[in-house]
């Protein structure tokens, strides 16, 4: 996939080019008005828009674009209405005032991380791609552009940008590890969500579960949690202790003995 770095207007570029000297992509200069279908030689562009930092397809019209805003209506609507009765919740093992210390190894766009720490957890982000890692620090840092309840579930966040095969070599240990390592299959393409078809676009398939799922059980205190779409197949060889089964996802539970 080829991506650049868009740049418009006459002021100064420096965000644009420490993003390209960060990520390794050109910059390419557009006008103020350009349309993303108008670039042939890029599949997508990162442009600062309204001072958010949005990922665009350059070819078909459907794929869109992607950007991480943690106001967003619907993940706020899910953070807000019962999240304690949510299967996320019971997975994480959420007893009493209990707020177990979690790391989210495989964060992508940050939502599942939202609703954990808007859970009152303490969640570390871990992210591989350079430049899913860049879209997730811009909506995490995003100062001034979230009202205060959003602020301290903010605060709440650590974003790491490394591979969890490297990081738990010497990393603490955390009360739970979340996995959700995979894109759901591609006959089901038809229901996956934009935002994931783009990721799924750009970073193609996962392929190494059963290695995470060691991983993360090397760095888990008291539980693993991994996320699947609900038909698939668990992760590594060996059965979940304990399952949540919802309408397309699931939780599968390993507890650390
Ligand atoms: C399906 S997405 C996660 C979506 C996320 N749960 C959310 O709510 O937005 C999977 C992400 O895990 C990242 N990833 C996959 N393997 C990883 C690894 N070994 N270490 C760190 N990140 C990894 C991918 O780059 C991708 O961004």
């Amino acid at each position: 996939m080829k991506v650049a770095v868009a740049k418009t207007g006459s002021d100064s570029a420096e965000r644009e080019i420490k993003l390209s000297t960060d990520l390794g992509f050109p910059v390419i200069e557009l006008s103020s008005s350009y349309s993303p279908r108008e670039v042939s030689d890029f599949d997508y562009l990162l442009a600062y828009r309204d001072s958010r930092l949005i990922l665009q397809s350059t070819g078909d019209a459907q794929s869109g674009e992607l950007c991480v805003d943690f106001s967003d209506a619907k993940l706020n609507y899910r953070a807000n209405s019962s999240i304690r009765n949510q299967n996320i919740a019971k997975a994480l093992g959420l007893k009493g005032g209990q707020r177990p210390v979690v790391l989210d190894a495989t964060a992508g766009l940050g939502k599942d991380a939202f609703l954990m720490a808007s859970l009152g957890c303490e969640v570390s982000l871990l992210e591989r791609s350079a430049l899913v890692h860049a879209l997730l620090a811009d909506g995490l840092t995003r100062t001034g552009y979230y009202g205060e309840e959003i602020t301290a579930i903010l605060r709440r966040m650590n974003l790491h940008f490394g591979d969890l095969l490297e990081f738990a070599a010497d990393s603490k240990q955390f009360d739970v590890v979340y996995l959700d390592p995979m894109f759901p299959e591609r006959r089901k393409s038809a229901k996956v969500k934009k935002d994931m078809a783009i990721l799924q676009q750009l970073l193609g398939h996962q392929t190494d579960g059963a290695e995470l799922l060691d991983s993360a059980t090397r760095l888990a205190k008291k539980r693993v949690v991994v996320k699947r779409a609900k038909l698939s197949p668990h992760l590594g060889p060996c059965k979940p202790d304990i399952e949540f089964k919802g309408s397309s996802s699931r939780y599968d539970v390993y507890l650390i003995a």
